[in-house]
């Protein structure tokens, strides 16, 4: 997009004494496309360095897009940020300490210069461009932007060999930025995996989290087995009392009905020992008056 290629400016700073800092060649291009994406008026570089990213802020503002300041409190990497981009006839206003009274479209941020209240100077819809993780300093402007009420999404962007890569913070965002963010982090957690399976380690927090999951899904699975062995012989019981039931009640239906058959024999032998009692009396009757010898 500008004079040199990220390559071209990395190996250019990579040269340089004290490189051992330096933005990544990743972070450079994702720079360079985040200018072009947002074409920020206002940009501060908190951590100016040697000037790596600095030098991607000159050759925006080369084309006349913006203003710019950076800020670096080390006065060795402020001469060597000076020398480094000697060449620029507009280059970032290079100041000790962050103007916090001035609002920024885009922050850029790879040092740790921003004071506590540094984050008020984020200008509607701003964007922060976080150099590798910085979790510290990304856990302080997320709860500086929710004590404020501003809404925002964090986006992750890491190279395919999930080395160091990039954050963007963009501050009140819009429903399809917000869809589009959690899509990317979604996208950037698969692609982690492949890496993680070669046992590479993506970020520490969330490889323990990863730990802490596998283990509860653990406990979960185990309490899952002996919730279901439980049941199993929960229901096992309801069935054997359940059949003991029925047959206790199918025992006591036929006793029942024994009991009605022996009731209604003992009746009917009542009755017929009656008649037989009276067939025998009239027949002793007949007989006597048979043999009862005439007047
Ligand atoms: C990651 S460095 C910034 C690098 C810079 N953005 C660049 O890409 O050239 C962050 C901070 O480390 C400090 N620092 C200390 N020694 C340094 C060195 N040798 N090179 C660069 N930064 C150094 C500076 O105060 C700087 O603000």
């Amino acid at each position: 997009m500008f004079g040199l290629t990220p390559a071209e400016i990395h190996a250019h700073f990579s040269t340089r004494s004290g490189a051992e800092q330096i933005a990544t060649r990743f972070a450079i291009e994702r720079l360079e496309e985040c200018l072009f994406r947002y074409c920020p008026a206002r940009i501060c570089e908190v951590g100016a360095g040697l000037g790596t990213l600095s030098w991607v802020v000159s050759e925006y503002l080369a084309y006349g897009l913006g203003e710019a300041v950076a800020v670096e409190d080390d006065p060795w990497c402020r001469s060597q940020w000076q020398a480094n981009l000697a060449f620029f006839k507009k280059r970032p206003a290079l100041f000790e300490k962050l103007p916090v009274y001035e609002f920024y479209d885009l922050v850029i941020l790879d040092g740790p210069q921003m004071p506590p209240d540094g984050w008020a100077c984020l200008a509607p819809r701003a964007v922060v461009f976080v150099e590798g993780n910085r979790r510290a300093q990304r856990a302080r402007l997320r709860q500086y932007l929710r004590n404020v009420g501003r809404r925002f999404c964090e986006t992750p962007s890491r190279p395919p060999d999930r080395s160091k890569g990039v954050w963007i913070v963009q501050c009140d965002p819009t429903a399809r930025e917000r869809v589009a963010s959690r899509a990317r982090r979604i996208m950037e957690g698969v692609r982690d995996w492949p890496a993680r399976i070669q046992g590479r380690p993506i970020g520490k927090r969330l490889a323990i989290l990863l730990l802490v999951l596998f283990l509860s899904s653990g406990c979960a699975a185990a309490g899952i087995i002996a919730g279901t062995i439980s049941a199993t012989s929960d229901v096992v019981g309801i069935v054997k009392w359940h059949q003991d039931r029925t047959f206790q009640a199918e025992a006591n239906e036929a006793l029942r009905q024994q009991t009605e058959a022996i009731r209604a024999l003992e009746t009917e032998l009542t009755a017929t020992r009656q008649t037989l009692h009276e067939d025998l009396r009239a027949v002793h009757d007949d007989l006597q008056r048979v043999l009862k010898p005439g007047p």
